[in-house]
């Protein structure tokens, strides 16, 4: 049905988080605000804003080039923002080094895996708790990845490029878990991926709700990740079009033409 306006806002003005509804979350872990990003000329983020709030999956979908991986690298500190915020449980962390953002619980997991093949599952894993030095929180955090990923464990000893595509973006999401974060950044966890591991990384990633991570999910699989989502941004071309729960999103006419197939 055309017209969920009550339910689907249209792009804030610049500079204003949330639309006239906005996210409904009460406790808000990570606010962009107004957020801009130039690679030399080309202005690549236009003012986005959006929140992530705690117990969240918050879907960010768009089309390739829309602007989602410089979103997410802006966020992670990787990329210098030209203008805007990013807030992070209350604290601008814009001029914070992304190592210390990963140490503060907001953790990315990258476009492509970027697991580092030569290494075994096990010392990938380790990599993601590279700023502990506590044996045994390294081995609890282990465990609970594990148990999230019980493929890893029949391939812990395995070299990581010998895994199939979706073990290793199980690796690379068990890595991002391996740094406790308390919002994970996941950027096309299904891209690539046969129809069942898609399904299966999708389950995955509600699980990791549960362990009480909040989600912030790029994907370009929109229909997957909206009915997992509870609510979404639009992106296209460096702006945010439309935003809403996913359900209000999943039933817009504008997005089922543009999105949904
Ligand atoms: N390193 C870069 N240098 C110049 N332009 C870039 C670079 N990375 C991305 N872009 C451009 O920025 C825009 C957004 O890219 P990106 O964030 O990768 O989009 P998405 O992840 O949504 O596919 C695109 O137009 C892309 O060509
Ligand atoms: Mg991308």
């Amino acid at each position: 049905m055309i017209g969920n306006t009550a339910e689907v806002s249209p792009a804030p003005p610049l500079g204003q988080t949330g639309g006239p509804l906005g996210n409904p979350t009460t406790e808000p872990l990570l606010n962009v605000r107004d957020l801009h990003v130039h690679y030399g000329k080309i202005h690549a983020l236009q003012g986005v804003s959006l929140t992530v709030g705690k117990d969240q999956i918050v879907c960010l979908i768009g089309a390739n080039g829309a602007g989602k991986t410089t979103t997410l690298r802006a966020i992670s500190g990787i990329l210098a923002a030209s203008g805007g915020e990013v807030v992070y449980q209350g604290e601008v962390i814009n001029a914070v080094a992304p190592f210390d953002i990963v140490g503060r619980g907001l953790v990315q997991v990258p476009e492509g895996r970027r697991i580092f093949s030569r290494m075994t599952v096990a010392e990938n894993l380790r990599i993601g708790a590279f700023r502990q030095k506590d044996k045994q929180w390294i081995a609890d955090m282990e465990a609970r990845s594990l148990d999230m990923f019980p493929v890893l464990k029949q391939r812990f000893k395995q070299v990581a490029g010998t895994l199939s595509g979706g073990e290793q973006q199980m690796l690379a999401m068990a890595r991002g878990m391996m740094s406790n974060p308390k919002v994970l950044l996941l950027d096309e966890p299904s891209m690539g991926l046969a129809p069942l591991l898609v399904e299966k990384i999708f389950d995955t990633v509600v699980e990791i709700r549960k362990q009480g991570v909040a989600v912030l999910l790029v994907e370009q699989n929109a229909f997957l990740a909206l009915q997992i989502g509870d609510y979404g941004y639009v992106l296209e071309t460096g702006k945010i079009v439309l935003e809403g729960s996913s359900q209000a999103l999943l039933e817009n006419a504008q997005v089922k033409e543009a999105y949904l197939g």
